[in-house]
């Protein structure tokens, strides 16, 4: 069993590449070993559960415990001709999950390709990409209650999913451990999503127009390398903030002076969901880079990015000037999707 370790740094465990160190760690394989820790771990006054590290900016050291997740599996627990059921881990990397069944031929998780972090960050703040999120697959969430160590078993509906938002991000933020998250997956007669203008281009001009699960996982795999960048090259934590949901009526307004701004319908209501990509592009930020040391990503303004060298505070002070450029020019609030600590 794992024991608690002192003043660790948490370099390569934050895809920012910040360095900062935690005060205890302690990295945990099974669900066993979290439960037979589990005194010690909640005896702490500040707990962090780290998967990847990839939607986290520390803007100084962590006077606390980090509980490093490395529980893995990767189980069928049912099957029909048509789909599978597949139990994961939630220490497994994202993408060698989506990697896994889209070699099976397995649908429903091509358009999440890519995507940096772990399995059991996934439901929490509910990943998205090209128009898939993680709820259209998943069937269930089992997690520890940190006070009583209890199992418990959240079906989807219970997860109570929004756009990057969850129960575990509300309610249950800190009270509970996601140990593992099971998923319905297709065999045949794919539900795939190619609604996405970039990927249709991708798809028609270098597959050929065929649409299969490896095809569109490729697609996804060249439109984010091209856009995104590689957090092992750069430090990054994919998008910072959230693209902002307004009324209708602001929204009209806004068009009427930005003619050009882009939108989403958002499913369910008459709101309307803007990239706040485009908004901090409009306030000239894309591509600025500060000291030559961190700054807003070339590609995508939604991007911020760490180039060696820089603090998580000074990432801070830049996205809440760029918060504030974007609020003074178009009276929208951008709230960052990444967690500040
Ligand atoms: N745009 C700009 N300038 C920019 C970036 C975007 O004008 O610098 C415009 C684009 O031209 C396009 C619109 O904004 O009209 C949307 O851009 P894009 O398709 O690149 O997606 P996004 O809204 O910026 C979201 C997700 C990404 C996800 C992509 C693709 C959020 C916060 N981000 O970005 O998720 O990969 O859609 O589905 O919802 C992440 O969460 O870390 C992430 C990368």
């Amino acid at each position: 069993m794992n024991e608690i370790q002192k003043n660790i740094s948490l370099q390569e465990y934050n895809t920012m590449n910040l360095a900062v160190f935690c005060s205890k760690y302690l990295e945990i394989e099974n669900e066993n070993e979290f439960i037979n820790h589990l005194e010690s771990i909640t005896n702490n006054e500040d707990i962090l559960f780290l998967g990847g590290g990839s939607n986290i900016l520390f803007t100084k050291d962590f006077e606390g415990l980090v509980v490093k997740n490395n529980i893995k599996g990767k189980d069928t627990i049912r099957e029909t001709d048509e789909w599978v059921e597949l139990k994961v881990g939630s220490g497994e990397v994202w993408h060698d999950l989506v990697m896994y069944c889209v070699r099976r031929n397995w649908g429903g998780l091509e358009n999440l390709s890519l995507i940096p972090g772990t399995v059991g960050a996934a439901p929490i703040q509910n990943i998205g990409a090209y128009g898939v999120e993680v709820k259209d697959v998943l069937t269930q969430v089992e997690a520890i209650e940190m006070e009583t160590g209890k199992k418990l078993l959240f079906d989807n509906k219970a997860c109570d999913f929004g756009y990057r938002d969850s129960v575990f991000k509300r309610e249950l933020k800190g009270k509970v451990f996601i140990t593992s998250i099971t998923l319905r997956l297709t065999k045949t007669n794919h539900n795939t999503n190619i609604n996405y203008g970039a990927i249709q281009k991708v798809i028609q001009l270098d597959y050929n127009n065929v649409i299969s699960i490896e095809n569109i996982s490729n697609a996804v795999i060249s439109i984010r390398q091209s856009k995104l960048p590689d957090p092992r090259q750069i430090g990054n934590c994919g998008s910072f903030f959230k693209n902002p949901i307004i009324s209708a009526s602001l929204f009209e307004s806004l068009k009427n002076d930005f003619p050009t701004l882009p939108s989403y319908p958002v499913i369910g209501n008459s709101s309307i969901k803007i990239p706040a990509g485009w908004l901090i592009e409009q306030c000239g930020w894309k591509g600025k880079t500060i000291d030559k040391r961190y700054g807003v990503h070339q590609q995508q303004a939604l991007v911020l990015v760490n180039y060696g060298k820089s603090t998580g505070s000074e990432i801070k002070t830049l996205a809440m000037d760029i918060q504030k450029s974007v609020f003074d020019k178009f009276k929208v609030e951008i709230i960052p999707e990444v967690n500040i600590i």
